[in-house]
């Protein structure tokens, strides 16, 4: 038989051993084509009587990243994944799994459908499906529970969690681990099993022991969860299937899968999946990134020492400079603290710590930058102080060194302006706690050079950062936004709903926290700072609620001095602050508000719309690129709940026509909050969707 090199499922020979090579860049995703690919392969070396056992294998950096999640419109199109799967099963002639790099989704169904599987060291595999809204629709749910028993599948495939070759290996899912390539490792495991040393097996032809304690106990953790998803619980209904008959289970785990795929929860969480992946279309891409190898932190507080932290896990060498000689010990034991608790979560190995331990340095002196290829100014918001300082950093740094600014709000082109090298200079906005969060909002300013922002996206996915191309305007993208949010959620606090209520019908949305739990931890004094910064510049017609100013007033900041919105006490619930409460009242006397009644439904609408309406003005001034750009902004810098897949696409699904709806609704009270942008009208006229512009 002649080798085809050209095929997405090339198959190849080595005596009396079939190979089927899966050969699909940029990840062997098993959408239409392969699969049908692979079901021509399997069926040419299954009729070929010189061949007597047939191996899967895959080219390139992994086996497989599973069903191809751009083609899922076409899952049931045949020969569909299961059938491809059952013919593995079924095959007469051994069929052998040699696994490398990634075995996700689909190609580990794939795999548990063979006879036998072989890892190569260093492989992951996982059946991520529920964190795309979905189960595994292939059998996965059916054929791991027959190797592992049912408590662990129920773990692996409810979690979506990475397992690791060598769990993978005492669970039974591989049978043989090995090093070495896995073309190799599946031709040895092959001639073995055809000699007789090596056992084989299908998968279907196990059965599963029923477990119903395991199953209670994963049931109550799911359904505890907030907030409450629906594709860990289907997960779960399926995989206790694994206990009927094998075509039974196999065909109620198809039925759930299909009913996931229908739904919102799978639509929002893969647009998540592909927002994340989006952001690095930019028009800078073809810039060649300027080497960066050490970098300066400008600012030891909580932003300048979460930054420092992810750079050292990322394994730059940082300095962190401190003007005040008294908390540079502070913020380098902040740094230490970090580092040891990225080690504990395994984000950090004991090499890579003692690495990044040795790659700090902390120190009050300024000169330092002059070593640094990129400069992150992390100091507190203010023009005066930044003007002062870029101009100093002007004279000091390097040719070509990068100058980043970490502002949240202030004008980047202004602070370019300070200094006689405004092409060096970008913003780097990281979100706090800067080491955690993945959002890096990368602020263009004028004259940017293109390196410059090719530098930072770099750098940023060098992080495991999600870079977002944001331009020159105040507040950026994120904030905009977030100031919008918080408005209308202060106007539903005037006119009748009480904080609490308002937080737990954003809970319920998804959101991990609603804005006033949020805005006490970020700290009343915070926003208050911003407020009074812009209060020269506030339109007159705007409404302004003073709530938050006068819980200010009482020295009430938040969680931070125990008292808020909430009354923290160490060790217990958060609860409403009665004093917070009454402040409310006596400003909505003062106004002459007679208090509104306001559903869950409502509350959420407004919140939202007003997120959306700003959004739409935000993506019409340029200030994103894509309305993608703004939903990946808003789900990894704002904790936007991910299975809704961000405001941009919450506008889609909600349509123009309702939107405007809502906004010349609301507009009757407040005409000046409630307008409805351009773009929206225009995508309501031209029927088009935000989708649609994300190109
Ligand atoms: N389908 C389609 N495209 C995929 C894909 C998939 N399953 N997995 C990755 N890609 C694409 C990415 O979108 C990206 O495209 P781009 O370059 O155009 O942006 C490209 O492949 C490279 O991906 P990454 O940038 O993520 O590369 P990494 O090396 O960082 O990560 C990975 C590789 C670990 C495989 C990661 O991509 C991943 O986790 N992929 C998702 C895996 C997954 O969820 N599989 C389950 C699919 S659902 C399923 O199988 C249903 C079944 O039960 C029937």
């Amino acid at each position: 038989m002649k080798d085809d090199v050209t095929a997405i499922a090339r198959i190849e020979t080595e005596g009396e051993i079939g190979l089927i090579c899966l050969a699909k860049p940029p990840v062997n995703a098993v959408g239409l084509a392969l699969r049908s690919a692979i079901h021509d392969a399997f069926q040419t070396l299954s009729q070929d009587p010189a061949i007597r056992a047939i191996v899967l294998y895959g080219e390139g950096r992994f086996f497989s990243a599973g069903a191809d999640i751009k083609d899922f419109g076409k899952a049931d199109v045949q020969p569909t994944l299961p059938q491809v799967l059952k013919a593995l099963n079924d095959s007469d002639k051994p069929v052998i799994a040699a696994l490398h790099g990634v075995a996700f989704g689909g190609a580990l169904e794939l795999a548990l459908a063979t006879h036998l599987r072989v890892g190569v060291a260093g492989l992951r595999i996982a059946l991520p499906e529920v964190k795309l809204g979905l189960l595994p629709g292939a059998g996965g749910a059916q054929r791991l529970p027959r190797l592992t028993g049912l408590a662990s599948a129920i773990d692996i495939i409810c979690s979506g969690r990475d397992v690791l070759a060598d769990e993978a290996l005492s669970l039974g899912i591989l049978d043989r681990l090995v090093d070495g390539p896995a073309r190799g490792a599946g031709i040895a495991a092959a001639r073995d099993v055809l000699a007789g040393t090596l056992a084989h097996r299908q998968t279907d032809a196990r059965v599963v022991a029923d477990d119903p304690a395991a199953v209670d106990a994963a049931r109550i953790r799911l359904q505890a969860k907030r907030p409450a998803l629906m594709a860990p619980l289907k997960a779960l209904e399926a995989v206790c299937a694994a206990t009927l008959p094998i075509d039974e289970g196999l065909a109620g785990e198809r039925a759930l899968f299909m009913e996931l795929m229908a739904g919102d929860e799978r639509a929002g969480l893969v647009h998540a999946f592909f927002a994340e992946r989006a952001t690095g279309q930019i028009p800078e891409k073809s810039a060649t990134p300027r080497t960066i190898q050490r970098i300066a932190v400008i600012g030891g507080g909580t932003m300048g020492v979460g930054i420092a932290t992810s750079l050292l896990i990322g394994g730059y060498q940082t300095d962190l400079i401190e003007a005040q000689s008294a908390r540079v010990a502070q913020a380098r034991s902040g740094i230490e603290k970090n580092l040891a608790g990225a080690l504990k979560r395994g984000k950090l190995t004991a090499e890579s710590h003692k690495a990044a331990l040795d790659g700090l340095g902390c120190t009050d002196s300024l000169d330092v930058a002059a070593e640094a290829d990129l400069v992150i100014e992390a100091i507190f918001e203010n023009m005066e102080a930044k003007i002062g300082l870029f101009a100093k950093l002007d004279a000091i740094c390097k040719p070509g060194a990068i100058l980043a600014t970490n502002t949240s709000y202030l004008d980047v082109n202004q602070i370019a302006a300070a200094t006689a090298r405004p092409e060096d200079v970008i913003g780097l906005h990281f979100f706090s706690p800067a080491h955690i969060m993945r959002l890096i909002e990368v602020v263009v300013a004028e004259k940017t050079a293109p390196s410059c922002v090719a530098s930072a996206f770099a750098l940023a996915r060098k992080l495991g950062k999600v870079p977002v191309r944001a331009g020159n305007s105040d507040g950026f993208i994120g904030n905009r936004i977030l100031t919008q949010y918080r408005r209308a959620a202060d106007y539903l606090l005037l006119d009748g709903a009480d904080f609490a209520g308002i937080d737990a019908a954003l809970e319920e949305f998804g959101f991990a926290m609603g804005p006033f739990a949020v805005n006490d931890l970020a700290g009343l004094d915070i926003a208050r700072a911003t407020r009074d910064r812009k209060a020269a510049t506030r339109p007159p017609q705007e409404r302004y609620s003073r709530v938050a100013d006068l819980i200010c007033d009482q020295g009430w900041f938040g969680r931070k001095t125990g008292q808020g919105y909430y009354l923290y006490e160490a060790g217990k619930k958060p609860v409403a602050h009665p004093g917070a409460m009454a402040i409310v009242e006596t400003e909505r006397r003062a106004l002459g508000l007679a208090p509104r009644a306001f559903s869950r439904e409502t509350i959420v609408a407004r919140c939202l719309t007003a997120m959306i309406a700003e959004a739409v003005r935000v993506l019409e001034e340029g200030v994103a690129l894509r309305p993608v750009d703004i939903d990946a902004v808003e789900l990894f810098g704002y904790g936007f709940p991910r299975h809704r897949g961000g405001p941009m696409h919450q506008a889609d699904l909600i349509g123009p026509a309702e939107l405007i709806r809502r906004i010349e609704d609301y507009a009757a009270e407040d005409p000046h909050f409630w307008q409805v942008p351009d773009l929206l009208r225009k995508m309501q006229r031209d029927g088009r969707s935000f989708a649609d512009l994300n190109g």
